[in-house]
């Protein structure tokens, strides 16, 4: 695992950028493609302006990269808590990616149906082929969730590799995720957190007791593939072991 800490938000977000077009880069001289999966929430959202800016839009070619989510709300596909309408206004759309290389999840569908789905896309996406993505974007929330990985829910025991629907009490409200075995397939796994409300989780997730039915993002360590961590001063002020870049 690599934890990476910047002084300011800006620093982080240009270095995030930059590690996403290096794999997606790599990618697509190793495979011809680039399989991503993203995260939603707010925090990505200066990732995506800044990934469809005109500095970056030429440093990838970006018909040859496959869109996918690590979770979405269970919200119609206008509403504006849908993250692939986040993504798709952000950086589908200024960066003209076609629709067949989005691959999003059908929240017309009943929950488990539209999880069924959406493994199913994955499934025949992959064709035969492990299912590992070049990279997956993650989130943390304040409750040390990730994806919609939410603590003391059924979806943290789930062994399959697979997207799932999970059934929120407290928001009464059911999410899409992808299960920590399948996120933990994926070449390289990035988280993106920053912001003081984060440090208490990012303590516990990478330096606390191991407790993964309350700190879910516990769960996530790829099999073979890389772990970072990419953080602002913020968000690690309560790691002990820090090294900034
Ligand atoms: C979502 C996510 C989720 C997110 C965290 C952090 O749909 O909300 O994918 O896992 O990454 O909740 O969200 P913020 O960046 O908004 O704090």
């Amino acid at each position: 695992m690599e934890t990476h800490i910047y002084k300011s938000t800006i620093e982080l977000i240009t270095a995030i950028a930059d590690f996403f077009v290096q794999i997606a880069q790599d990618s697509i001289a190793a495979r011809g493609e680039f399989d991503v999966a993203l995260s939603g929430g707010k925090s990505p959202k200066i990732l995506y302006k800044k990934l469809a800016s005109l500095e970056y839009k030429k440093q990838v070619d970006w018909n040859k990269v496959n869109f996918f989510f690590a979770d979405e709300r269970y919200v119609p596909a206008n509403d504006p808590q849908n993250n692939a309408k986040m993504v798709r206004e952000l950086l589908f759309a200024p960066l003209n990616i076609p629709a067949s290389r989005i691959f999003a999840v059908d929240t017309s569908l009943p929950p488990e149906k539209a999880a069924e789905e959406y493994t199913a896309q994955i499934v025949s996406h992959f064709s035969g082929k492990e299912y590992e993505f070049d990279l997956i974007l993650l989130g943390l929330g304040e409750n040390a969730h990730t994806a919609s990985l939410f603590p003391y829910t059924n979806v943290l025991n789930d062994s399959s590799v697979s997207a799932q629907s999970v059934f929120l009490k407290q928001q009464n409200t059911y999410r899409i995720t992808m299960t920590a075995p399948l996120i933990n397939q994926a070449r390289n796994i990035a988280f993106l957190v920053y912001g003081k409300p984060k440090a208490e989780a990012v303590y516990h997730v990478l330096e606390g007791e191991y407790d993964f039915e309350k700190y879910p993002a516990q769960l996530i360590i790829p099999e073979q593939g890389n772990l970072h961590w990419y953080l602002d001063k913020d968000a690690a002020s309560l790691l002990h072991n820090k090294m900034q870049e």
